[in-house]
């Protein structure tokens, strides 16, 4: 990789910390404090990005961490991991995962299925590749209930998704985890029902939970 390109990636991660730091500082911290200490076991997080949630994760608790995005910036693999934790990079889309069924016991992802152009089957490979009983950590924006912000969000969607590498502001995630068959555990609405952030588990087959 030449220096200008790896400076160039570097610095769009930079750029993109920065951009996220109010919403990091006024929602975002404090959910992902309270949701990523919670991934136990071997632990899948899908769209890690920078990494903003390597310093949430509860290490005593991860067996293996498997991190899975389209691109990963060069200083993710310079992050001081713990070497109790098998740690794996994998440049994967979440729409086609290279997993068995049943991998995993634990699946964090944050604000990722807002940009994942096919959303219903990057959820359909989440469930199929954790365990029945597996939990899900997830932080989502979403389109938000109010009537008064869904019409200005709808509109500004195809201009916004064209400026933001294909992220959309419509999408409605938490009906997605649900109509993908898993069970909320959990579920928060912040920032006028913007965010949503909770906890889903794959229930066991044959088990009406
Ligand atoms: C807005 S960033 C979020 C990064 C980080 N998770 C956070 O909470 O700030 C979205 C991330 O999802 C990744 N992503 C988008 N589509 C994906 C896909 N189909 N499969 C895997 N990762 C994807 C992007 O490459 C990017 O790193």
């Amino acid at each position: 990789m030449c220096a200008a390109s790896l400076c160039g990636e570097r610095c769009s991660a930079l750029l993109f910390d920065v951009s996220m730091h109010p919403l990091e500082v006024l929602y975002l911290r404090r959910i992902r404090r309270r949701l990523i200490a919670q991934a136990a076991g071997r632990v899948l997080e899908v769209g890690c990005g920078t990494g903003v949630n390597l310093p949430f994760f509860g290490w005593q608790r991860i067996e293996q961490l498997t991190l899975v995005d389209l691109e990963f910036p060069p200083s993710l693999r310079d992050y001081a991991f713990p070497h109790t934790v098998d740690v794996q990079f994998q440049r994967q889309s979440v729409e086609q995962l290279e997993f068995a069924d049943n991998s995993f016991d634990a699946v964090v992802f944050s604000l990722v299925f807002c940009s994942v152009a096919d959303n219903r089957r990057g959820m359909a490979e989440l469930h199929r590749v954790l365990a029945p009983g597996g939990r899900m950590f997830f932080i989502e924006h979403v389109l938000p209930p109010s009537r008064l912000l869904r019409a200005p969000m709808r509109a500004l969607n195809p201009l916004w998704r064209r400026l933001n590498s294909g992220c959309n502001l419509t999408r409605d995630t938490v009906r997605l985890i649900e109509q993908t068959g898993f069970v909320l555990e959990e579920l928060e609405r912040s920032a006028r029902g913007v965010l949503v952030s909770g906890i889903a588990r794959k229930p066991h087959a044959n088990l009406r939970e």
